[in-house]
Parts: C-alpha cells; structure tokens; sequence
C-alpha cells in the first residue's frame, strides 16, 4: 500500500495568510499542519509516500521533509499544474503507485483518537486483498457542508451526496480514502464538474455502483477537524493544545510515530532533536527517545 499526501489547492478561505504560504505549511498550534495528515499515514504503517503540492510551494515542502530517510520513509514529490480536483492525484500519482493500491489523505484534515490505528489497518487490509475501496466516516452536527454517505448495516456504502440540502445521514466523508489500483483507470476517465474539477465523490460513485465501496465509521471516541478556514484553524489548535497540555503527549508528531512503529531507532530520534535543540518540540522528541523501552 503507497500513500499519497494532497497538499495543493488554493487556500481561498484562508486567504491573505495564504498568498505566499501554502495552508499546509501553516501552522496548528506547535507544528506545521502537513505534520498531522502525515502521522497518520504513518500510523497507517504506509512508508512510501508521494506529497503533491502546488509548483511554487514544493520546494518549500522538499526542504521541511526531505526525502524521508531521516524518518525511515521515502518521500516523493510531484507537482499539481492547477487545483483541478483531489481526483486528480491520481493520473499524476500514476507512475508513483505502479501497480499498488493506495491510501490518499488530505493535507489539510486532522484525526485524533484511540482505535484510529486499528480502524486505518482494517481499511487498508481490506483494500489490499479484497479489492475495491474504503471510506471514512464521521458524524457532524453540520452534514449539509459535506459529501454525506448513507451506509448499509455490513459497511456498504449506499449512496453519497454532496452537500445535500436533505441529508440521509449525519456521516461526512472525510479526506481519507483507500483504493484498490483500478482507481488510477476510474481517475483517468473522469471529466470535470460543473465547478471545473475532477471530483473525488465520482471515483467513490464508480466503485458504489459496482457496490464495492465501504465505509469506516469513526466514532465519537475520535476527533475529524478541518482546518480550510480561519475558525476552523483555530479551533483545531486549541484542541491540539488542550490535550498536548493535559497529557504531555503530541499529536501529529512524525518523528515520534516513527520511533513508535519502528521506522528509526531511539538513536536517529535523538540525532534528529538535535537541531530542535532550543524548541519545545525538540525538548519533546528528547524525553520520547529517552523513555524506558
Ligand atoms: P479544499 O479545502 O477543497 O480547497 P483549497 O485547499 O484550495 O481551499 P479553498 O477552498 O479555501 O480555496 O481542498 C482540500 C484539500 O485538497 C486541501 O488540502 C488542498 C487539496 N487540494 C489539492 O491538493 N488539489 C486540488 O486540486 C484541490 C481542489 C484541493
């Protein structure tokens, strides 16, 4: 299973922090926001990873993760021309994914919980060997704001609307998503919406219709947050705040999920606090490396 982290798009709404500053390199609270969707690909045990960005802010992406080896991954990277649709990633993730299926997260949405591990493994596994693809779901007080799923009791998806005025459901669809490899063809097919994009809910459409799409519900154990606007930024940084806070403990830190899963030793977590050496992040990658094991 590969990963592709979506990181382009224009950031209107965050606009003017956004004109010279992708949103995903913003920060939420104590780190850049690319930091949370990249844990959890992590998490998700994925380790080879293309991040897709805009042409002007990819370099900037380059020199704050590099290729990854310093965190026992590998980090590719392409370019996006012009925001034309999170469907999109893949025809220009096509070469990247080879034959692999794929786990696509945004670079703007942020998940939190106990079980999110367990819940990304099973979605993933599914996909790897049953094919098709899995979803996931969260239960908001606004679902008309959202693609809102309808799922059957054994997971499978129903039907998906978009920003129904009506909803059949209060479960959003959320920026996490695995495919079987078929999706780069379905991709490679669309044509753009009404609004001008390749819309990722007409590649969930193609796999609903030949009902092997499902969904993991997430549920209210677990915290979904965007962060597209200046509220929403906001909000996401104060709950990152108030449970680092409470438990000394970091949310969305690549290096420590590193060190946890196993991709680098306690050795390489300390060499790479050392440039941290004055920040608190650095101070925390430190005590991590220096628990009993
Ligand atoms: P959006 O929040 O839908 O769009 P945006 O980030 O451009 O922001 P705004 O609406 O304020 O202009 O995008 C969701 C995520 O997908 C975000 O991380 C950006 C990314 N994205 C791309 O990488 N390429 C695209 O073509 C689009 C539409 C989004």
């Amino acid at each position: 299973m590969k990963g592709i982290l979506l990181a382009g798009g224009s950031g209107t709404r965050l606009a003017p922090m956004t004109r010279v500053v992708s949103k995903q390199l913003l920060p939420v609270y104590d780190k850049p926001l690319i930091y949370y969707p990249l844990s959890t690909l992590l998490l998700a045990g994925i380790r080879d990873i293309l991040l897709i960005a805009t042409p002007q802010d990819l370099p900037r992406f380059e020199a704050l993760l590099g290729d990854g080896s310093a965190w026992g991954i590998s980090l590719r990277y392409v370019a996006q021309p012009a925001p034309e649709g999170l469907a999109q990633a893949f025809v220009l993730g096509r070469d990247f994914l080879g034959r692999d299926p794929v786990t696509l997260i945004l670079g703007d949405n942020l998940f939190f919980g106990a079980g999110l591990e367990q819940q990304l493994r099973a979605g993933r596994e599914r996909v790897a060997t049953a094919g098709g693809a899995t979803i996931f779901g969260y239960r908001v007080s606004n679902p008309e704001r959202y693609g809102v799923a309808d799922v059957a009791p054994d997971g499978t998806v129903r039907s998906i609307e978009e920003k129904p005025k009506a909803p059949k459901s209060a479960l959003a669809v959320t920026g996490l998503y695995c495919y079987d490899n078929r999706v780069v063809d379905i991709a490679a097919g669309l044509k753009k919406s009404a609004r001008g994009e390749y819309e990722i809910t007409d590649v969930n459409t193609a796999y609903l219709r030949e009902g092997t799409l499902r969904l993991e519900r997430l549920d209210r154990g677990m915290a979904w947050l965007d962060t597209g606007t200046v509220t929403a930024m906001q909000e996401a940084a104060r709950f990152v705040e108030a449970i680092e806070m409470r438990q000394g403990l970091k949310i969305g830190c690549p290096e420590e999920v590193a060190f946890r899963m196993g991709f680098i030793s306690r050795e390489q977590l300390v060499a790479l606090a050392a440039p941290l050496a004055s920040s608190e992040y650095g101070d925390y990658l430190r005590r991590v490396a220096a628990e009993p094991a």
